[in-house]
């Protein structure tokens, strides 16, 4: 759970929208349009009190452009620092991209429900990502990693357009070189350097054929590879409540207030951003 002392000294505030100051302490380019930043609170005590699970998210300011939502893609088992990752996509994840080491910006959070570990151990557990979406994965992956023997078999199943967009790429190295780990990396397409697996993540999580016997997916990536990797998993047996996944839609205070989030009954910052499949099959087929 979220550290009580963390919470309190963030409710004392009094404003629940103003946010801490963070330094950026590290950026990694990730492709082209995708850099992951680690950073540190300026208040020492915040850091050492801060706590939070994987999945959860935060909201992130440049102060003068605006603030956006993004998940914390570290792990809460390895401390020392918090990271995000961010595609440029628009204002605030331009000026993100602007920023340089020692940079200070605000956060809020964390904010949101997390993975369900409870009901991930004893599992053998399938991930398939696409893109960035594996900086939320990543956090879970990690957390699972440092707890490894609670958990049955691991897939990693992850892809990307081109070897160029693979995001992470020194996290995929290690997963890879870990003997307990089914690590899968494909392309979309190619180019003369690459000799790994081309082909689509849903088509190339058909051919790894993972067994749904005791099984968990969690799912991550763009809609157009979630539209095809939910039909995917049901082919190979997943039932709706075997599949998790996490969304970013259109959140803006994060904190179940401003009511732009919602699909069908639910909040995605509230009530997610983590949902069973069977939670929200309805409510999302329209968009993915
Ligand atoms: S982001 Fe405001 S209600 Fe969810």
């Amino acid at each position: 759970m979220t550290d009580i002392s963390y919470r309190k000294r963030f409710l004392a505030q009094g404003n629940v929208y103003l946010p801490h100051i963070v330094v950026i302490e590290k950026i990694i380019d990730e492709t082209p349009g995708v850099r992951a930043l680690h950073f540190n609170f300026k208040d020492e005590r915040l850091q050492e009190e801060f706590a939070f699970e994987s999945g959860q998210f935060g909201e992130y300011s440049v102060f003068g452009v605006g603030e956006a939502p993004f998940c914390i893609s570290s792990s809460p088992t390895r401390r020392g620092h918090l990271e995000f990752a961010l595609q440029r996509v628009g204002t605030v994840t331009d000026a993100l991209h602007r920023l340089g080491v020692g940079a200070e910006i605000g956060f809020r959070g964390p904010y949101g429900n997390s993975f369900p570990l409870d009901l991930l151990e004893g599992k053998n557990l399938v991930f398939v990502g696409g893109g960035i979406g594996l900086a939320p994965l990543r956090s879970l992956i990690w957390n699972i990693i440092d707890n490894r023997d609670k958990y049955q078999n691991i897939d990693i199943i992850y892809g990307a357009r081109s070897p160029a967009d693979l995001c992470f790429q020194y996290d995929l190295d290690s997963w890879d070189k870990d003997n307990s780990i089914n690590m899968v990396t494909t392309v979309d397409r190619g180019d003369e350097s690459w000799t790994g697996r081309v082909g689509v993540v849903p088509r190339i999580l058909e051919e790894v054929a993972p067994s749904a016997s005791n099984a968990v997916a969690i799912v991550c990536g763009p809609p157009i590879m979630i539209r095809f990797t939910f039909p995917a998993l049901a082919k190979l047996g997943f039932t709706l409540e075997q599949i998790i996944t996490t969304l970013e839609k259109r959140m803006k205070c994060g904190i179940g207030k401003c009511g732009r989030c919602n699909i069908g009954n639910l909040y995605v910052c509230r009530d997610g951003p983590v949902f069973t499949y069977a939670q929200i099959k309805n409510f999302i087929s329209n968009e993915y």
